[in-house]
């Protein structure tokens, strides 16, 4: 396989958002009165933001009608892009800007490929944006992981066949998504959840581009 193409999901591949996700999401369990664990956070990693809520609200065994998780999932979005507009270039996580150069300077493009509707905004404030050749983010798209659509629109704006592309992906439904796009998947992360991922990698600052051959 020629690598033409390298697709990344954002959150807890480039960026650790997870646990501002967190914070932000356990601001409104204490609100509504339940406790919201870190390991209750890991059910929500990939998942967009009114599928978070719904889980949320299935572990504190609440039922709301529409309109309140409308303004919920608002309000959580409020509290989280506080988080976010404290974000610097520092965040970004060990080893992904060298990965990026390294790639750039071989020829590959890149792509961005996130359930996040903020997504952008974190580009812009880790000063990643210019490193990518396509942004598909949560505003794009419709489906959610594992459903395909993010990363076979990704290729569609890369203009690359998907058998040509490696998405990177921190998520099992990430995963899964790649794989039904008809994309090999390096799993970013534990290879005990990550089963799924063509090969797995505890992070990208583990990789070379060396690394990434596939029959
Ligand atoms: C990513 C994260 C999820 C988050 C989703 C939507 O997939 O892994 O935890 O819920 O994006 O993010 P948003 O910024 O649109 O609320
Ligand atoms: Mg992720």
């Amino acid at each position: 396989m020629i690598i033409k193409a390298c697709i990344f999901d954002l959150d807890g591949v480039l960026v650790d958002t997870a646990h501002f996700h967190f914070l932000a999401w356990k601001q409104l369990a204490d609100k509504l009165g339940f406790v919201f664990t870190e390991t209750d956070n890991e059910r929500l990693k990939g998942v967009s933001r009114m599928d978070s809520l719904e889980i949320l609200l299935e572990i504190g065994n609440l039922i709301l009608s529409k309109e309140e998780k409308i303004r919920y999932a608002a309000e959580k979005n409020l509290v989280y892009l506080n988080h976010i507009e404290q974000m610097t270039p520092d965040d970004v996580l060990p080893g992904v800007r060298d990965f990026l150069n390294e790639l750039k300077k071989n020829g590959i493009l890149t792509g961005l490929g996130s359930a996040s509707k903020n997504a952008r905004l974190i580009l812009e404030k880790t000063h990643l944006m210019p490193m990518f050749d396509a942004i598909v983010d949560g505003n794009l798209i419709s489906l959610a992981k594992p459903n395909p659509e993010v990363f076979a629109r990704g290729a569609q704006l890369l203009g690359v066949e998907s058998s040509s592309c490696v998405v990177f992906e921190d998520a099992v439904a990430g995963v899964q998504a790649a794989h039904n796009a008809g994309m090999i998947c390096v799993g970013i992360g534990s290879p005990e959840i990550l089963k799924e991922a063509d090969r797995v990698f505890p992070s990208i600052r583990n990789i070379r581009l060396g690394d990434l051959v596939f029959s």
